[in-house]
């Protein structure tokens, strides 16, 4: 057994209103775990949900920028995050790098000025169909992982998500062969280029259609140290995720 901390995160991504969280907000107030639990609403509900949490889930932001402050309309800074009392973020989901076009160097930006900031990070790294045909998963995984890597200075600060595009809101989860060997490989890259410490005490986190019928399989995995959750955060069934390893 591992003495890595259990960690479920929600990502809630553009869903939502104040009556709907409502509902989720009263589930987790529920939630009674030694696990980490991180939930990301969108980003004009971080404080409202952040405000009426009283079980020690914990708030996480969906992405964030990579300066303090500026002229860059649309943005939200690490700096605005931490002074709302939100100590997460999620970097570089495969919706950003995917929909909005977001580059590993860009992401790894983002991961430097946000653990400079005094963030907790969950940089998402994973293939995509094509790219787990042709056999490259690793390369793809490992190259992501570089660009992370070389800009973090306090591991303790971070949880890694790999997430299978294929398997992201589309039903289709890695099975826990799958998830478990690119997990055990992604350690193995963290104990080669980082250091053996490292690779013992960092969560790596699987996300990807997973729900309260196949988490418990998933959670078995040695190399498995949690999830980050899309659609089924949005339901009660996250509580059974949560305690998916008990
Ligand atoms: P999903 O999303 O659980 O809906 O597949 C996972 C994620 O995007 O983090």
């Amino acid at each position: 057994m591992s003495d890595r901390r259990f960690f479920v995160g929600g990502n809630f991504k553009m869903n939502g209103d104040k009556a709907s969280l409502d509902v989720i907000i009263n589930n987790l107030n529920t939630v009674d775990s030694p696990n980490d639990v991180v939930v990301a609403p969108p980003s004009p509900y971080l404080s409202y949900v952040a405000s009426k949490l009283t079980s020690n889930v914990k708030v996480s932001a969906q992405n964030c920028y990579k300066v303090a402050k500026g002229a860059y309309t649309g943005e939200i800074s690490p700096a605005m995050l931490c002074d709302l009392g939100i100590s997460w973020v999620i970097l570089g989901h495969s919706e950003r790098r995917h929909v909005f076009n977001e580059k590993d160097e860009l992401i790894g930006q983002k991961v430097k000025h946000a653990l400079q900031s005094g963030l907790n990070i969950i940089p998402c790294i994973g293939e995509k169909l094509d790219e787990r045909e042709a056999g490259v998963t690793e390369q793809i995984v490992f190259e992501q992982m570089k660009h992370i890597k070389d800009n973090v200075e306090d591991w303790s600060r971070v949880v890694i998500a790999y997430e299978p595009v294929w398997a992201i809101g589309t039903g289709k989860t890695a099975t826990p062969a799958q998830a478990q060997e690119v997990h055990e490989k992604l350690r193995k890259w963290l104990a080669d280029n980082v250091s053996n410490e490292v690779a013992q005490s960092t969560r790596i986190i699987y996300g990807g259609s997973v729900n309260s019928g196949n988490c418990k399989e998933l959670a078995q995995g040695k190399d498995i140290d949690g999830f980050l959750v899309g659609g089924a955060s949005l339901k009660p069934d996250f509580l059974e995720i949560v305690k998916a390893n008990a």
